[in-house]
């Protein structure tokens, strides 16, 4: 069944072999609370996954560690076998710890241990994408050389086990290092209207023909709350993270949007930003945001 949603008629950007349009989900919200252990609700999980395909997405985004293990199992469920067009997107070098806390997992084996776990909990042959995502700190990108784990993915790629490569969690000069090591389709960072640091970054990925693909593009764990962003929402008749999810659409043609959701409403919300065209006027008043956040209060 296909359900008529504004993304069919949205623009695309090329992610590895498929163009993929520039509205996508992101599942890390389908494991149990802080994405560890199952969902409290496995059909309800199972249902937003259907709808995001009903729907016209084509890029999905997880990891092995989200729950771990359970996202991909619950995506393998619910979409395997897989349609033709859809991009399955995923990132290795982190593991959890029995409490669920987020354990560096970067060394050699552990990389391929990963896309192992991967491609047996999705039931794929071949993954699509695979983000290497830097550990260096696990919070925020860190300087250092990302040239030994990325060249063990390297290794799998030419195995035939990822078709392509992107980098998260990392820093223009790492970008760089990376694209000397191999083709890299996409970067994931942390990326939002109060979150700008990678502005500069997602320019020259746009003009490399890199997909930036913003990570928290809703706030994350701390939904994005601001006046400013309120005001545009209630004058638009849209809900603030329409607003949100709008202003990344129109930031740059290379940001691919993830965001993430356990609930059938907010995904059919969510989806409905493509048909949200922003005025110069309104994008102006949701940049202000950006700079009252960096004074401190993203309000
Ligand atoms: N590379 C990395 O390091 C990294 C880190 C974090 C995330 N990610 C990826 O990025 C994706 C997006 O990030 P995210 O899911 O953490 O954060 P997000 O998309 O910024 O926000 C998700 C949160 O917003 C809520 N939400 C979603 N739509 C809503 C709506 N219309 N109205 C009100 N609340 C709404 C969700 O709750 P409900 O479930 O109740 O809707 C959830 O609590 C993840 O799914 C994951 O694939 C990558």
């Amino acid at each position: 069944m296909r359900i008529n949603t504004p993304i069919n008629h949205s623009d695309t950007f090329q992610l590895g072999h498929h163009s993929v349009k520039r509205l996508g989900y992101g599942a890390m919200q389908l494991a149990g609370p802080g994405v560890f252990g199952p969902p409290e609700d496995h059909a309800a999980a199972l249902a937003v996954l259907k709808e995001v395909i009903a729907s016209g997405v084509n890029h999905i985004d997880t990891a092995d560690f989200y729950g771990p293990h359970i996202t991909n199992r619950i995506i393998r469920e619910a979409l395997a076998p897989y349609p033709d067009d859809l991009v399955i997107v995923t990132k290795i070098s982190a593991r959890r710890g029995e409490d669920g806390s987020w354990i560096p997992a970067f060394s050699r084996d552990e990389l391929i241990q990963a896309v192992h776990d991967n491609l047996r909990n999705l039931g794929l042959d071949v993954l699509d994408v695979v983000n290497l995502r830097s550990m260096l700190n696990i919070h925020h990108p860190a300087e250092g050389s990302i040239e030994a784990p990325l060249t063990v993915l390297a290794d799998l790629q030419r195995k035939g086990l990822v078709r392509h490569i992107g980098l998260s969690n990392v820093t223009a000069t790492q970008v760089e290092e990376g694209r000397r090591i191999c083709e890299i389709v996409c970067v994931q960072n942390h990326y939002n209207l109060a979150q700008r640091a990678d502005d500069e970054l997602i320019a020259t990925l746009a003009r490399q023909g890199i997909a930036y693909v913003p990570f928290f593009p809703l706030g994350g764990f701390t939904p994005l709350q601001s006046s400013a962003l309120s005001a545009v929402a209630a004058r638009r008749k849209a809900t603030p993270m329409q607003v949100a999810l709008a202003w990344l659409l129109r930031r740059s043609p290379n940001i691919l949007l993830i965001p993430g959701t356990s609930s059938v409403p907010h995904l059919r919300e969510n989806l409905q930003s493509a048909a949200l065209a922003l005025s110069a006027s309104e994008l102006g008043e949701l940049d202000g945001i950006a700079f009252t956040a960096v004074a401190g209060s993203p309000r």
